[in-house]
């Protein structure tokens, strides 16, 4: 059912240790099966020097979560943003179909990770809404 990068992934996770001394972190669960992860992540002139997370969940959960770190860290908080779940589906090899949705909890911590770095970055404001549909005056 999984292949060897999956299980490797998943029996020796990388990065899996709560991060006292975040910058910011972020927590997403999948409503339908109670799982969830929470990133955090260490920023230093905009490049993601060190990222980790805690995981309640599957095997796949696991190992998702463990390929994110990877494929985060050291990227900038741009390029972080980019990665997607079909990217890390595609770096551990293929999901199994039925078990596709657990690469959304790593990615998504990922997101409200950089999400609450951004808001605390910006003095705990939330960026101004702009209206693009607005015409200029
Ligand atoms: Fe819940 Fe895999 S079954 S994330």
């Amino acid at each position: 059912m999984y292949n060897d990068k999956i299980m490797e992934h998943f029996m020796c996770p990388q990065n899996a240790y709560y991060m006292q001394d975040s910058d910011a972190e972020g927590e997403y669960g999948d409503e339908g099966c109670g799982d969830k992860v929470i990133c955090y992540i260490k920023v230093r002139d905009n490049v993601l020097v060190e990222v980790s997370y805690l995981v309640y969940g599957c095997a796949t959960s696991i190992a998702c979560a463990s390929m994110m770190s990877v494929m985060a860290k050291g990227k900038t908080i741009e390029e972080a943003s980019k990665i997607t779940e079909q990217m890390v589906d595609d770096a551990l090899g293929g999901l199994p179909p039925l078990k596709k949705h657990c690469s959304n909890l790593g990615v998504g911590a990922l997101k409200y990770a950089i999400a609450d770095y951004n808001y605390r970055t910006n003095n705990y404001k939330p960026k101004p809404y702009i209206d693009t549909n607005k015409k200029q005056l």
